[in-house]
């Protein structure tokens, strides 16, 4: 539906829970799924106000139905005229930052996102992510001879967080001896609510310079010594048309960075943790080895970025409301891959699940993660790693939450590791 609905602009449902989505505090056990599952019910589409700040509300969005359906439509619901990224001051206030944020092309509508995701399209082709795969598993292995030479520690930091890192810094091409460095960039540039992650507020936006002035830099060298890279592909004229500026390097650089590191670090994570809480499924995924519908399994589970943001360009009917043009809507993945009218038994861990349609990479259209292929291969390899070698790695603490109303990340996961 385009059109407003006669007698609808009155009435603007609220949401059936008192909850506030944008205060970190909310999630600090883990996103709220008896709340959302109320929501998606009750009102899938609802009217979440901004408490306590001057920002504007939004409509809160939990089905996945009515995700895929804005999603699809960037000329309708915008990426850029407010950026993803759920923020909450008024508009006037975020006015600056999201000048900036529009350099990322997470943030970015057809056809100027189009152009550039055509470009870096390249560096994630099905095959550059199948021809990386011995060297995933040889990373794989190696973070698991390392964890159990150690006999026990912190999941997260021993084994979660190197795979990504490492599979990035091979993507790009990125020396060895960077890698702590970019680890520690990419933590702090994402963890702007958790008091762990940030010395000073400012401190994130340092972090994204410090990244910014490190691509600039690899790129510099790539240009004195060109190589047959990733890099050099971004950066060279190809026949098929269009490079990266320096300038488009270095943000894209950054966004990697912080979209690639902490995503699949959470998901594999969260996947460990649902294994320790069903060790049934476990037992299967040992035995069976159901790595493909077991990877996509734990990334729904896990659905590690929680929610994005649209802007309505137009009034438009979703889900009996009618969203008025400069309205923003929220895509709530995490609410919508616990949908049951998508997902059979949505609330049900299943390695086996053979349909999937989760939402955890976005409802489909021209936003789709970008990476979830490279995502997909580090989880199947890694677990199916720690199966063959530390098939009894157990849990010896609770884990410790990020706060964000953002990342569902986990800081910490005590662990022992057992041959
Ligand atoms: C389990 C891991 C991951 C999850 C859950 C995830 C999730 C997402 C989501 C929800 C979006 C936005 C989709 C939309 O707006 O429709 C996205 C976009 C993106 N992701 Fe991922 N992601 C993951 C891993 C990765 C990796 C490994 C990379 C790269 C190394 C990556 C790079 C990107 C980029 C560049 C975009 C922006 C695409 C665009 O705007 O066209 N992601 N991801």
């Amino acid at each position: 539906m385009t059109a407003p609905e006669q007698g609808q602009l009155a009435t603007r449902r609220g949401c059936p829970v008192n909850i506030d989505l944008v205060d970190p505090d909310t999630f600090t056990d883990g996103p709220p799924l008896p709340e959302f599952a109320t929501m998606r019910d009750e009102a899938p589409v609802c009217w979440h106000p901004n408490p306590g700040s001057s920002g504007e509300g939004f409509w809160a969005v939990t089905t996945r139905a009515d995700i895929e359906e804005i999603s699809r439509q960037p000329e309708v619901f915008s990426s850029g005229e407010e950026g993803a990224i759920l923020s909450t001051g008024s508009r006037e206030q975020n006015e600056t930052q999201i000048e900036i944020m529009r350099l990322l092309m997470i943030n970015m509508d057809p056809p100027e996102h189009s152009d550039l995701r055509n470009i870096v399209q390249r560096a994630f082709t099905p095959r550059t992510i199948r021809s990386l795969e011995p060297r995933l598993t040889e990373f794989a292995n190696q973070i698991v001879d390392r964890a159990l030479a150690k006999g026990e520690g912190d999941f997260v930091k021993d084994v979660a967080a190197e795979m990504p890192l490492l599979a990035l810094c091979e993507l790009m091409g990125i020396p060895g001896e960077d890698r702590a460095k970019i680890f520690d960039l990419s933590n702090r540039l994402i963890g702007f609510d958790d008091p762990e992650f940030q010395t000073s507020p400012e401190d994130s936006q340092l972090a994204s310079m410090e990244m910014y002035m490190y691509a600039n830099e690899l790129a510099a060298e790539h240009k004195t010594n060109p190589k047959e890279d990733i890099i050099s592909r971004l950066l060279k004229a190809e026949v098929d048309g269009g490079r990266l500026t320096d300038e488009q390097f270095d943000v894209f650089f950054l966004l990697l960075a912080v979209a690639g590191n902490e995503t699949t670090r959470n998901a594999i994570t969260h996947g460990m943790q649902a294994f320790f809480d069903h060790p049934e499924q476990w037992e299967i995924f040992k035995t069976e080895r159901p790595l493909d519908t077991a990877a996509e399994e734990i990334i729904r589970w896990a659905t590690p970025v929680m929610q994005f943001q649209r802007t309505a360009m137009r009034d438009h009917v979703l889900g009996g409301q009618t969203i008025t043009k400069g309205e923003r809507v929220v895509l709530f993945y995490t609410a919508a891959n616990r949908d049951d009218n998508a997902i059979t038994a949505a609330d049900t861990f299943d390695v086996r699940r053979a349909k999937n349609d989760h939402v955890a990479f976005g409802g489909g259209g021209p936003h789709f993660c970008l990476g979830a292929n490279l995502a997909r291969a580090e989880i199947r390899i890694m677990f199916d790693v720690i199966a063959e070698r530390m098939p009894d790695i157990t849990q010896t603490g609770p884990p410790r939450v990020l706060r964000s109303m953002f990342i569902n990340g986990v800081k910490e996961l005590p662990a022992r590791y057992t041959a």
